[in-house]
């Protein structure tokens, strides 16, 4: 079975979880590096970070590494990488590119170079110049980082944020890939209790369902991939139907959303049942003040508004100002806040958060609050 290095890029700060989700799917060898992490696999094992992966944005096939801080360079290691292994000759190809702190600045520079050195190499190896681009569709990226440039293929092709279940979002509405990393790092499982009491277009809650349902989040999207010869259409059937089969709709889940907008709620209930978890959550349409929690253990995990006007602060801090006399006297609950507000913890008093991570959300730099709750006493 041919090796391949795949890897899976993701928002700066989520590492330890797309690691432990790669660990999860039984992929060993891995290496960690800022938004991404690289691993070992073999070619018919591409369905699978695909269709499995929550919290990662794609899945790039790894072609090349170098160093080039010249175009000379780059168009030679380019071309001697063996592109003619996964380009076929019908193919159909575009290059896109970034470039961090390089010599080789213009991306748009690079991007025609590297389509130049990869034309180049088909060319001698199909022996033709005309290429008819009627076949499976190919995206190879050039990523310049400190001179050095690698090279990848998309596995993906669409994001894997994009669900399919998402009809109707807010303004303000999270990635999905974010909102499940949010709840695989806040200790959530089946039988626990989870709300969301600003729960917009119920991100948070519906990915959390498909956690707890084992609902592979990308069982039903296509992929860049699933047109080339390489991967056999027998693996994505096999991992699919596996999928399909390792869905658990055992038990009841405790899982309750609530938002002030009307609109947003009837939302969540859309995409919930677009996502197929419609009768796991509970959606209500309610005003945080005016929430009532009895229950003694939980877990809360909510992105609040992040009001950029002036006039939005007091009542924001009206907000944390609730969660606080909510949560303060249950040790049981714990309690997990995603804002670009850096005041959040002067308002929540309950103790220091115990973990900080700084995270980005679309691009703002945000942090998540984590403040752990006592576990229910087990006899
Ligand atoms: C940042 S958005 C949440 C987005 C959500 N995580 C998602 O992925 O769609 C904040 C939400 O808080 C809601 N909200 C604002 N004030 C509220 C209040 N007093 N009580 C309940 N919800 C409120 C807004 O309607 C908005 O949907």
């Amino acid at each position: 079975m041919e090796k391949v290095t795949l890897v899976a890029i993701h928002t700066f700060g989520l590492e330890s979880v797309v690691k432990r989700e790669l660990l999860d799917l039984g992929f060993s060898d891995l290496t960690v590096a800022n938004g991404r992490v690289e691993f070992q696999a073999d070619v018919t094992q591409i369905p699978l970070p695909n269709l499995w992966l929550r919290s990662a944005d794609r899945v790039l096939l790894k072609m090349g590494e170098f160093y080039a801080d010249t175009f000379d360079a780059l168009f030679e290691h380019t071309k001697a990488l063996p592109w003619e292994q996964w380009i076929t000759r019908d193919a159909k190809f575009t290059v896109t590119g970034k470039s961090v702190k390089s010599t080789l600045a213009s991306v748009r520079a690079c991007q025609s170079i590297v389509k130049k050195a990869v034309v180049d190499k088909l060319s001698e190896k199909y022996g033709t110049e005309v290429f008819p681009e009627s076949g499976p569709e190919y995206t190879i990226q050039v990523s310049l980082l400190k001179d050095t440039a690698t090279l990848t293929i998309d596995t993906s092709g669409q994001g894997l944020n994009r669900r399919g279940y998402r009809k109707l979002a807010g303004q303000a509405s999270l990635k999905e890939t974010m909102a499940a990393a949010l709840v695989l790092l806040s200790f959530y499982d089946k039988d626990r209790l989870l709300i969301d009491p600003m729960c917009g277009s119920g991100t948070i809650l519906i990915e959390a369902a498909l956690i707890a349902r084992n609902i592979a989040p990308n069982l039903n999207a296509d992929f860049a991939a699933m047109g080339w010869p390489q991967v056999p259409q027998r693996a994505w059937d096999l991992a699919r139907h596996d999928a399909r089969q390792a869905i658990d709709r055992t038990g009841e889940l405790l899982l309750f959303g609530s938002d002030i907008d009307p609109e947003m709620v009837q939302a969540s209930k859309a995409n919930a049942r677009a996502a197929g978890v419609g009768d796991d959550i509970l959606f209500e349409h309610k005003d945080i003040h005016d929430l009532w929690i009895d229950q003694q253990y939980g877990i809360v995990i909510s992105n609040p508004p992040y009001g950029v006007k002036l006039g939005e602060y007091r009542e924001i801090n009206q907000i944390y100002l609730t969660l606080n006399k909510m949560f303060r006297n249950k040790s049981g609950w714990s309690v997990y806040i995603l804002t670009g507000d850096k005041k959040f913890p002067d308002y929540f008093k309950r103790a220091e958060p115990d973990k900080v991570r700084k995270l980005f959300n679309a691009n703002i730099e945000v942090n998540y609050y984590q403040y752990f709750g006592e576990r229910p006493d087990r006899a």
